[in-house]
């Protein structure tokens, strides 16, 4: 399949957006004339990076429409985009949903948006339309690209106008507008953006996931795979670099499978390769890896490259072969194990994190003990540890579900063990002299910064606040577990 989406589908979907965003400020700049103060806005981010990429996206629409962005829920305009990859997720959400109710009680005319990941499930847009009817509109993740001209919507109602040959997909349910859309051919990366941060940023190289893992809702809600053009991309980051951006992280499900289906195949692999050419970008990551895909080519270039940090994310799962069977992860014990060991040795201040998940169905304590070997084997820098949430709609929801209190007695032994492994190997960098990005003022104490190193490990210490965005040098003086307490040497 041939997906060159940027060059081809996309200038007259931009240029009708850009038509809303002027729309909108003329909104907006009214209100704050009737209200005589400032117009309100605010997005609370829950999931992953890719989340919080969408969330800069949202924020940079607000901005240059002229709301005043907020941390306070309690606005004229609150969003949240939010996640469903497990089921606590989506609770959190609907919990939250009931303050702002409560808000929304106290000023009739706020507006409250919901999108991400959890408004792509049917089911939850029948109970949000059902039960949380002060919704004002429900937005999907495909065509968040719309987010200027649906909120237009909220505010003034549907532009029929425009409709003659356009493809809209807003429903309205009850007083709730609801975008139902499944296509996913349409990528827009050219609107608005506001960046958290200066000095680095997230780059989205390629949207969706075709793996379908048995427990994951991300396929289906985040549509199939299909990833940007190379030169869009490095267009993108020189832009960024250009306004200061020394960091980026290339965001996608899985990025070892980047550019296969695009009109010229390029690997993952090249791909780094051109963005390492890019002067004055100082750091490039990368998020998230399938070992499926993880090529000796890409092993060779983080080894050969001056910018890539040493970091990668290897998400387990689980270290059992019948489990990751039954996962379809693709991949056997052996074959992960391999693939962490050639990593370690080829690169070996590299940091490999993971992801784990105890509970999937049919696991037994063998299984669990599986998991625990690879683990003492790989001795991962960190592991993201999860209970197993049943997602509706995916294979592993029909299958047996375990017990709580078995689950989660094996969820304490991995969480013990992956401890164990990150302790002894963060121990490993004491009283070395590493190159730390400074990314912020330390939130408990404001007399230290909070650095990143390489491989992603935290280091405090000591310094002015006209350092934060660049790379200096600090040891690490004092291991605190997970972290570490550094000097600065200048
Ligand atoms: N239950 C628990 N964890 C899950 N993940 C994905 N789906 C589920 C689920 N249904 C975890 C995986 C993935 C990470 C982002 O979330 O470990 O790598
Ligand atoms: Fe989900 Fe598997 Fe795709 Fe990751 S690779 S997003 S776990 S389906």
């Amino acid at each position: 399949m041939i997906n060159n989406f940027e060059t081809r589908d996309n200038s007259e979907e931009i240029k009708r957006q850009y038509y809303y965003i002027d729309l909108l400020k003329e909104v907006v700049s009214h209100l704050k004339t009737s209200k005589n103060r400032d117009i309100t806005a605010c997005v609370e981010t829950f999931g992953c990076q890719m989340n919080a990429r969408d969330s800069e996206k949202i924020t940079g629409i607000l901005k240059s429409v002229g709301f005043e962005v907020i941390e306070d829920e309690n606005a004229d305009l609150t969003i949240y985009n939010t996640c469903s990859v497990r089921d606590n997720a989506n609770q959190k959400v609907y919990g939250r949903l009931g303050r702002l109710s409560t808000y929304k009680k106290q000023n009739p005319e706020m507006k409250v948006v919901l999108c991400g990941c959890m408004t792509q499930e049917e089911c939850v847009i029948d109970k949000l339309c059902k039960s949380y009817s002060f919704v004002d509109l429900i937005l999907g993740t495909h065509n968040l690209f719309r987010f200027a001209e649906y909120l237009y919507y909220v505010y003034v109602g549907i532009d029929r106008n425009l409709d003659t040959q356009y493809e809209s997909d807003i429903i309205v349910k009850g007083k709730t507008l609801v975008s139902r859309w499944e296509k996913t051919e349409i990528i827009c990366e050219k609107l608005p953006v506001d960046r958290k941060y200066f000095y680095k940023s997230g780059v989205n190289i390629m949207f969706g996931c075709n793996n379908f893992c048995t427990y994951c809702i991300v396929p289906y809600v985040r549509g199939r795979e299909r990833s940007r053009e190379a030169d869009e991309i490095i267009k993108e980051i020189e832009g960024l670099v250009k306004d200061g951006c020394i960091e980026i992280m290339l965001l996608g499900q899985n990025v070892n499978s980047y550019g296969k289906n695009l009109s010229e195949p390029i690997s993952f692999a090249e791909l780094l390769r051109r963005v390492e050419k890019i002067e004055g970008l100082e750091r490039i990551r990368f998020m998230t890896s399938h070992p499926k895909d993880l090529s000796d080519e890409l092993i060779q270039t983080i080894k050969e490259s001056k910018k890539i940090c040493h970091h990668i994310h290897l998400p387990l799962q689980s270290g059992s072969t019948r489990i990751l069977k039954s996962m379809n992860r693709v991949y056997d014990k052996e074959k992960y194990l391999e693939l962490a060991l050639k990593i370690r040795r080829e690169i070996p201040d590299i940091a490999i994190t993971t992801d784990i998940i105890v509970g999937f169905p049919g696991e037994t304590k063998e299984d669990v003990d599986d998991t625990i070997d690879v683990i003492r084997k790989v001795q991962y820098d960190n592991a993201f540890t999860f209970i197993y949430s049943m997602r509706t709609g995916t294979p592993a929801a029909s299958m047996e579900q375990l017990d709580e209190n078995f689950v989660k007695e094996q969820f304490d032994r991995v969480l013990e063990c992956v401890q164990e492994t990150a302790r002894e190997r963060v121990k490993l960098m004491q009283d070395q002299v590493l190159p730390a990005l400074v990314e912020e003022v330390n939130k408990q104490d404001p007399e230290y910064l909070t650095g990143r190193l390489s491989n992603n490990t935290i280091v405090h210490f000591k310094g002015s606040q006209d350092l934060i965005g660049k790379i200096v040098n600090v040891k690490c003086a004092e291991c605190k577990g997970f972290y570490y307490i550094g000097e600065m040497i200048e």
